[in-house]
């Protein structure tokens, strides 16, 4: 008997540190289970029950619920590592402190919900978080600074919210993001001078729509990963840093309807820069303050080039022949500023361009026939400029889906394959005016090509 007790005793040890360690696992596995039972209390609305499974077993890891990733080994084994509860139409708020205690958490992503009130300062707690994502919710109030604590963050998106107040200081402290995505807010301050320098790694800065101002700091220059530099809709004023042609990588710099400005050849340095660019594939700068000549450098721009944008300005001098160069070209956008000269025969040479805006300029001279070659073209807008002689039978492709001509000192009569383009292809010809929501309406749709920032 005496022998079997010691070997029970054994056993009792051996079971004691077994169970001790599973307590303390367990403890862990509580305090997710608690922080998520804590979330889904204040969610007051889900309407696709994506949350039923929640809550079942008592013990049991969250493990198993819908939008809940585990770890599978090491110190993570068992505790949650990722939580993915995006597009499920969650209505309520993030209750205060409940996330904060997913210590291991790298993967947040609430975004595309309902969910309103402000985004907890807690969130600071979760310095695993690689991903932060709150994109398209009804989040108000300010950005907690406390997120500058996220050290391992890559990727913040709190875009599509109401957000006010100051991108906080701290963000630009998270040396590891490369992805920046903070538009369709309120927010309003400036970027601080030194953010790009302070952001290495990042390649998606994304401000656009808001109310910031300031100077587009000079300091993105140095922040060599830059892709995209999107800032559209704010009133940022100063001129467009001259060293873009830093960045190896840029292919979108999409400063639309903000309030820059060029009133010197000097401040048109900036488009020599971007010549370096060799990626570069939109440029965006309409309904801004430029004014000045449009430098000659501008057909040195990369082939890669496909969108130009630069309607609603005050530039003036010509567009230059070299222009014909850039073969990539979809879409030029150029009305409604000061240009004087001809059209140049080499657009002709753009076979790949869809839409040329060139309305409400001072262009003089024929319509190259050349255009006629666009096989693509689809949207011809010449109206109010002072161009003259005959309208050219070449213009009659069917693919040309908007032609305007009015207002100008054209003669003759409009060729007959041109008004087949209005019979065959069911369009008035001319039309007598394409409106600039028109013309907003065709920005919004290269908008688009920023989807993928809405996750
Ligand atoms: C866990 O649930 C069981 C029944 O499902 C119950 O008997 C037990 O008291 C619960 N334990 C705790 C700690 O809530
Ligand atoms: C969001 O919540 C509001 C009420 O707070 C509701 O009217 C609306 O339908 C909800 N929208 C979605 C997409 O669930
Ligand atoms: C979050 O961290 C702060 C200290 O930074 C601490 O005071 C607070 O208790 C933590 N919150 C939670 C819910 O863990
Ligand atoms: C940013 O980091 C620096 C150095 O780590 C620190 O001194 C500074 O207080 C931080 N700024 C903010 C706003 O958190
Ligand atoms: C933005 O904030 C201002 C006040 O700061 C407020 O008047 C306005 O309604 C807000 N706009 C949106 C879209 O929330
Ligand atoms: C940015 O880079 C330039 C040289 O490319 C350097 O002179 C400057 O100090 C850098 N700025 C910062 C803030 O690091
Ligand atoms: C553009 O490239 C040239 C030659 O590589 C270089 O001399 C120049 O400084 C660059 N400009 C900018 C703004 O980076
Ligand atoms: C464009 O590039 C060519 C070849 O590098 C150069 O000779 C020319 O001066 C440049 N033109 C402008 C306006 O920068
Ligand atoms: C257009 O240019 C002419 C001279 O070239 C100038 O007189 C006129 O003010 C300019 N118009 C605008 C709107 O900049
Ligand atoms: C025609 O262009 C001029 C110069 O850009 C502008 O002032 C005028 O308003 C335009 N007229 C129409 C009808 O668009
Ligand atoms: C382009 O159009 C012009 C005039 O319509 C024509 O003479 C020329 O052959 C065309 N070039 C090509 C490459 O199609």
């Amino acid at each position: 008997m005496e022998h079997h007790g010691c070997i029970l005793l054994v056993a009792v040890a051996s079971l004691l540190l077994a169970s001790s360690s599973w307590a303390y696992a367990s403890a862990g596995t509580d305090t997710d289970h608690r922080g998520l039972m804590q979330f889904r209390s204040l969610i007051t609305d889900d309407p696709y029950g994506a949350l039923a499974s929640w809550g079942g077993g008592n013990a049991s890891a969250p493990c198993g619920w819908r939008g809940v990733t585990c770890g599978a080994r090491g110190r993570r084994r068992g505790r949650v590592t990722a939580l993915d509860l995006r597009g499920l139409g969650l209505s309520g708020s993030i209750a205060p402190s409940s996330l904060a205690g997913l210590t291991y958490l790298r993967r947040l992503d609430l975004s595309r919900n309902n969910l309103t009130g402000t985004i907890p300062a807690s969130l600071g707690n979760l310095t695993s978080l690689t991903l932060l994502s709150l994109t398209s919710n009804k989040l108000s109030g300010a950005i907690p600074g406390a997120l500058g604590t996220l050290q391992a963050l890559t990727g913040l998106y709190i875009n599509g919210n109401m957000l006010q107040g100051s991108i906080p200081p701290a963000v630009f402290n998270l040396s590891s993001l490369q992805e920046l995505v903070v538009q369709f807010n309120n927010l309003t301050g400036t970027l601080p001078p030194d953010a790009g320098a302070r952001l290495p790694s990042l390649w998606l800065l994304s401000v656009d729509s808001n109310r910031l101002h300031g100077t587009i700091p000079v300091s993105l220059c140095n922040a060599s990963k830059l892709e995209v530099i999107a800032t559209m809709y704010n009133p940022f004023s100063g001129v467009v840093p001259d060293c873009l042609g830093a960045l190896n990588n840029l292919w979108a710099l999409s400063l639309d309807f903000n309030e820059l400005e060029a009133n010197a050849d000097s401040h048109w340095g900036f488009m020599d820069s971007l010549t370096n660019c060799s990626n570069l594939k939109v440029i965006g700068l309409a309904g801004n303050k430029l004014g000045g000549v449009l430098p000659a450098s501008i057909a040195n721009l990369s082939t890669s080039m496909e969108t130009l944008g630069l309607w609603g300005n005050m530039i003036s001098g010509q567009i230059p022949q070299e222009i014909g160069n850039l073969f990539n070209l979809r879409i030029i956008w150029m009305n409604q500023n000061n240009f004087t000269g001809t059209i140049p025969a080499s657009l002709g040479r753009l076979d790949k361009l869809g839409k040329l805006y060139l309305y409400s300029n001072r262009l003089s001279g024929q319509i190259p026939p050349t255009i006629g070659n666009l096989t693509l073209l689809s949207d011809l807008l010449l109206e109010n400029n002072t161009l003259t002689g005959p309208v050219p039978s070449s213009l009659g492709s069917c693919r040309l889906e908007t032609l305007s001509l009015d207002n100008n000192r054209l003669t003759g009569p409009i060729p007959k394959e041109v008004l087949l383009i209005g019979i065959l292809c069911s369009k008035e010809v001319p039309t007598d005016r394409l409106l600039i929501g028109d013309a907003l309406r065709e920005l919004h749709g290269v908008k688009d090509k920023y989807k993928w920032i809405h996750y």
